[in-house]
C-alpha cells in the first residue's frame, strides 16, 4: 500500500500517543511511524492503535527509527521530559535542549524535507533550538505555541457565555505559558465584541475576564496536579495543525514561529497569528494591539530572550 500521508511521532509517551490516537481516528495519516528510545513501548503502542483498524479502516501504525522517516511529510517532535507538579515550562529547558541537538541531527539526516512540529517545553525556545540547529527553513519548524492555550480561552468564554465554542473568537499569543496575553480588544462571541457589551444577558465584566485568563495561564498547573500530566488537548491540537497542512487549508493560527520585526520583536519564537499550510508557516497576520496588549507581548518575548541567552546555541 503506497503510503502518500507518512507521519513520524518522535516520543511515544502520552502526549505522542494523544497525538497518534487523534490522527488515527480522524483518518488524517494513513501511516503514523512511532520513534521512541524505548523500542518495546513504541511496538506496543504501534500494536494496539492497529487493533482499532476494525472500526477505523485500514491504516497503518508502526515502530520505527529515523531511518524510517525518509517518506514523512511531518514530524511531530513530543521528546523530552513534561512538567512535574508545581514545575513550570521554562525549567524543562536546559534536560530538553540537550535531547534536541540528537533529535536534530538525526532528522535532517533521515527526514531533511519534512516540516517539523515541535510539542516538546518549553515549546518557544525549542522551536527556537531545533529551527537553530536543523538546516531546514526556519518556516518548517513550527511550534504548537498558543493553540493549546486558545482553545482553552475558548472554551471558558464558551462556558461563560453558555454558547459554542466555535462562535468564540479569542486569542491567547506570545509564550505558551505564564506570560502569555490574551487580546481582549478583538476578543468576541459571534462578531460581538466581548469588551464593553452585554452578550446573552451576561454584562462585560473585566474581572471575570481576568479570572478566565489566569484559569488559562494555570490550566496545565491544575491537570499536572490531578493527573500527572496533560495531553488529550494538545493531541487534537497536534492532529488539527497537521490536517491543516496536509490539506494545505492557509488556516490562521497562533503557532510559535520566529518574528523578524513584527510587532518591533525579532529573533525570538513567539504566538502570533500565521497562515498554516502545505509549506508550513506561511504569511504572518500579526492582528493589531492596543498599547497594554503590545507592551505584554513585549515583555512575554523578553521573558523568553532571557532563555535563550542561557542556551549555548
Ligand atoms: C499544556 C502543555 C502541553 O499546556 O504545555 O498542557
Amino acid at each position: 500500500m503506497l503510503y502518500q500521508h507518512t507521519i513520524g511521532i518522535i516520543g511515544a509517551g502520552q502526549v505522542g500517543m494523544a497525538a497518534a490516537n487523534a490522527l488515527f481516528q480522524q483518518r488524517i495519516a494513513n501511516e503514523l511511524i512511532l520513534v521512541d528510545l524505548d523500542r518495546n513501548r513504541a511496538e506496543g503502542e504501534a500494536m494496539d492503535l492497529m487493533h482499532a483498524q476494525g472500526y477505523v479502516g485500514r491504516r497503518r501504525v508502526r515502530a520505527g527509527d529515523y531511518a524510517d522517516l525518509a517518506q514523512a511529510q511531518i514530524v511531530i517532535v513530543t521528546a523530552g521530559v513534561g512538567q512535574r507538579p508545581g514545575e513550570d515550562r521554562l525549567s524543562l529547558l536546559n534536560r530538553n535542549a540537550a535531547v534536541f541537538r540528537q533529535i536534530a541531527e538525526q532528522l535532517d539526516r533521515h527526514a531533511p524535507e519534512a516540516i517539523l512540529i515541535i510539542a516538546s517545553n518549553p515549546v518557544d525556545v525549542l522551536t527556537y533550538v531545533m529551527q537553530t540547529l536543523s538546516k531546514r527553513p526556519h518556516e518548517q519548524v513550527i511550534g504548537t505555541g498558543t493553540m493549546l492555550d486558545t482553545t482553552r480561552l475558548r472554551t471558558l468564554l464558551a462556558e461563560h457565555y453558555m454558547v459554542d465554542p466555535r462562535s468564540v473568537h479569542a486569542l491567547i499569543l506570545g509564550e505558551h505559558g505564564d506570560s502569555e496575553i490574551a487580546v481582549w480588544s478583538h476578543a468576541n462571541i459571534g462578531g460581538t465584541p466581548i469588551c464593553g457589551n452585554s452578550i446573552l444577558g451576561k454584562p462585560y465584566d473585566p474581572a471575570q475576564m481576568d479570572q478566565i485568563l489566569t484559569q488559562v495561564r494555570r490550566a496545565a498547573e491544575e491537570i499536572i496536579a490531578r493527573k500527572g500530566y496533560t495531553n488529550w488537548a494538545i493531541g487534537l491540537v497536534l492532529a488539527h495543525l497537521v490536517r491543516t497542512i496536509q490539506e494545505d487549508q492557509n488556516s490562521v493560527l497562533p503557532i510559535s514561529v520566529r518574528l523578524a520585526g513584527e510587532y518591533g520583536i525579532e529573533d525570538v519564537c513567539l504566538s502570533i497569528p500565521v497562515a498554516v499550510g502545505l509549506r508550513g508557516a506561511g504569511g504572518r497576520v500579526p492582528i493589531p494591539l492596543n498599547d497594554a496588549e503590545r507592551q505584554a507581548l513585549t515583555t512575554s518575548a523578553e521573558t523568553l530572550k532571557r532563555c535563550l541567552h542561557s542556551l549555548d546555541l
